[in-house]
């Protein structure tokens, strides 16, 4: 069994983006800017959109942080949105989800310039990215993309089974692993939760990606041996051993299915570090194309 160690392999990427930034540094030119935006004080996201900007302080981009209050209409995102899509010095950006009940996420998610959308949710990416052309790729899924490509794990012909049908991660992760080239060239199994008789599924798959956001849900008894399992799950259990009182878990049995897997990523330390990393180089591509397109 080998560890998919995305925290080793996201530095690595952040070490090449630092490289990239250095060169345009040296020759004058502007630095990748992203912004987030945060609605509300979830603590889960405050996380996330922390990390995601200590990030990009770490390989030297810009970056700026939007916090709006939880009670923010979906109006008023709407402008600051469009303030971020007319603001020249801004490369991408992104809007945390999920967002507060009053804003509708759909508006919101087709309100973004699409040149600026490095999450790649914007329907424009989304349907660039299923016709295989080049577009931002959601970072998530990039990130699985981009692990199994460093890691030389196989995908043609293999039986792939995605656990999760949510717009961030398994949907567009079941399009990326049938999709031609490598990784990819899959043959793909979307499950959900109306999908019947789950594991007479999951045990004939060499490869299952789990993104259900429940903890320890993959058991050993519901695989093969020699399979490759990628746990997008992170889950804040409660745990009073713990100095912040939970612990982060993932959607898999790790104890148990690892003495199966021939791959598997841990939680955290997998998924999670490649998806900061990939938002970084969707960020990098974003900046490129803006130079090529006006110039600066
Ligand atoms: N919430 C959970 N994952 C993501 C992500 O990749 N992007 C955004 N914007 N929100 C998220």
């Amino acid at each position: 069994m080998e560890i998919l160690d995305g925290k080793k392999i996201s530095n690595q990427i952040k070490d090449e983006i630092t490289v990239e930034v250095d060169k345009m540094k040296k020759n004058g030119e502007k630095v990748p800017h992203l912004a987030a935006v945060l609605v509300g004080n979830d603590g889960a996201s405050l996380t996330y959109v922390g990390s995601k900007v200590k990030s990009c302080e770490r390989v030297g981009f810009e970056s700026t942080l939007v916090k709006m209050p939880s009670t923010t209409s979906e109006l008023e995102l709407l402008k600051k949105i469009e303030e971020l899509n007319k603001n020249q010095d801004i490369d991408g950006f992104i809007v945390q989800l999920p967002l507060p009940e009053q804003i509708n996420e759909q508006k919101v998610l087709m309100a973004i310039d699409p040149d600026k959308d490095v999450d790649g949710f914007h329907p424009a990416n989304f349907g660039k990215m299923a016709l295989d052309m080049s577009t931002f790729i959601p970072a998530t899924p990039f990130g699985i993309l981009e692990l199994l490509e460093r890691y030389n794990v196989e995908t043609k012909g293999k039986h792939t089974v995605v656990i999760g049908r949510s717009h961030i991660v398994g949907r567009p992760m079941s399009i990326l692993m049938g999709r031609k080239g490598f990784p990819g060239n899959s043959t793909v199994t979307l499950t959900h939760s109306h999908t019947k008789n789950i594991t007479q599924i999951t045990s004939q798959a060499d490869i299952i990606i789990t993104a259900l956001g429940q903890p320890n849900y993959l058991k050993a008894e519901m695989v093969k041996d020699d399979v490759v399992v990628i746990d997008v799950g992170i889950t804040r259990v409660p745990d009073e051993d713990t100095p912040r009182g939970y612990k982060i878990t993932g959607d898999v049995d790790f104890e148990n299915v690892s003495k199966k897997a021939s791959y598997i990523t841990p939680v955290p330390g997998g998924v999670g570090p490649m998806t900061i990393a990939m938002l970084l180089k969707n960020t990098l591509l974003a900046r490129e194309r803006h130079r090529a397109k006006n110039g600066n």
